[in-house]
């Protein structure tokens, strides 16, 4: 066994699902897959089915965490293109690090297809806090455009498309201050397997072509991708197993390993672990230094992925069976001991 340590791992994007929808996850199941998975430092999405887009939304959704979280936690604030008058005092929350907006249509019901409302919520968030998007192809331009013209920092979340990683390399070549994240599922999975799996592979954006997962490894590398995120989106085996299955899959606790795996097999820098994970991440957020905060991982050790060892109340992965490299063996958090592997 060789111990390395880390940084506690951060992920900007995942969907706790409390208040509204704690049979899939809540603030105590869904921060404990964060430490199995290694993560101190998560933010939580605004797309409950009442979705944060007051402050009084905002208030009880801090009240529940407080007593619930085993990690530390952030909120997005989020948006119908209604709510702009209160985007100064959510901005100057603390326990606030950016204000997501879906321009798509997926879990909960936030979207912002009218461009005179997108319009008006970039011209409104007068804040250094990021503007994030669940923009999908030709939308992301859009968001690209209005985020020049008024000088918002823009986050692009779970990044999909070769198509779409070639818009934010130019926009980052113009200089322009914008960054992306890329989804531990897309940088593995492809359409093709979603014809294998069926819903346990749907979710938002879908998987893509084999090419356009070659160019999410090349923006790795080239740096035009700037972070892992997991866009942890639990929902439980039966609603998956319906009719119509929800968009989303579970993910805090295969993405460190997900990305190890990737970075050996394709000889990229190891470094980029941290980097992709913790230190990036925590400076584009802006979030605090958690002190006597770190992981143990055994790099050489393997696992299993299987349903019965899963923190997730959601009880499942789209990467069962697989076998990974890097085993969280201890989590710090404050000089707390959290969990032990
Ligand atoms: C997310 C969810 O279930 O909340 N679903 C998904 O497929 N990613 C919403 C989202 O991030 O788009
Ligand atoms: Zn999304
Ligand atoms: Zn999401």
């Amino acid at each position: 066994m060789s111990l390395s340590t880390f940084p506690g791992l951060i992920d900007i994007h995942v969907h706790l699902r409390e208040p509204g929808a704690t049979h899939k996850e809540d603030f105590a199941t869904g921060t404990r897959a964060a430490v199995r998975g290694g993560f101190t430092f998560i933010i939580d999405m605004p797309n409950n089915p009442q979705p944060t887009i007051s402050l009084e939304r905002l208030r009880e959704k801090k009240q529940l965490a407080k007593e619930k979280a085993v990690c530390g936690l952030g909120f997005h604030y989020g948006t119908n293109g209604l709510n702009t008058d209160s985007f100064k005092k959510a901005a100057a929350d603390t326990s606030v690090f950016g204000l997501k907006l879906y321009c798509n249509h997926t879990t909960g019901e936030m979207l912002l297809e009218d461009l005179t409302l997108l319009e008006k919520v970039f011209a409104a968030w007068a804040s250094d806090k990021p503007i994030l998007v669940h923009a999908e192809g030709v939308e992301l331009a859009a968001a690209i455009a209005l985020a020049r013209l008024y000088d918002r920092r823009l986050h692009v979340c779970h990044i999909s498309q070769a198509t779409e990683v070639e818009l934010v390399r130019r926009a980052k070549a113009k200089k322009q201050q914008i960054t992306a994240g890329v989804c531990p599922h897309h940088l593995w999975l492809t359409e093709k397997d979603r014809e294998k799996m069926g819903a346990w592979a749907i979710m938002k954006p879908p998987l893509g072509t084999e090419q356009d997962r070659e160019e999410l490894w090349v923006g790795i590398a080239d740096r035009t991708i700037d972070i892992v995120e997991t866009d942890h989106a639990p929902h439980t085996k039966k609603e998956k197993a319906g009719e119509v299955p929800p968009y989303g899959v579970p993910g805090l606790e295969t993405a460190f390993s997900l990305t190890l795996k990737g970075l050996q097999d394709r000889h990229l820098p190891l470094r980029l672990l941290k980097e992709l994970l913790h230190t990036r991440p925590k400076k584009i957020f802006a979030i605090p230094e958690q002190k006597n905060t770190f992981i143990e991982v055994d790099l050489e050790d393997t696992w299993m992925v299987d349903d019965t060892h899963l923190a997730t109340k959601c009880g499942w992965s789209p990467f069962t069976g697989w076998e990974l490299p890097g085993v969280v063996k201890r989590v710090v958090i404050k000089g707390k001991t959290v969990y032990v592997g």
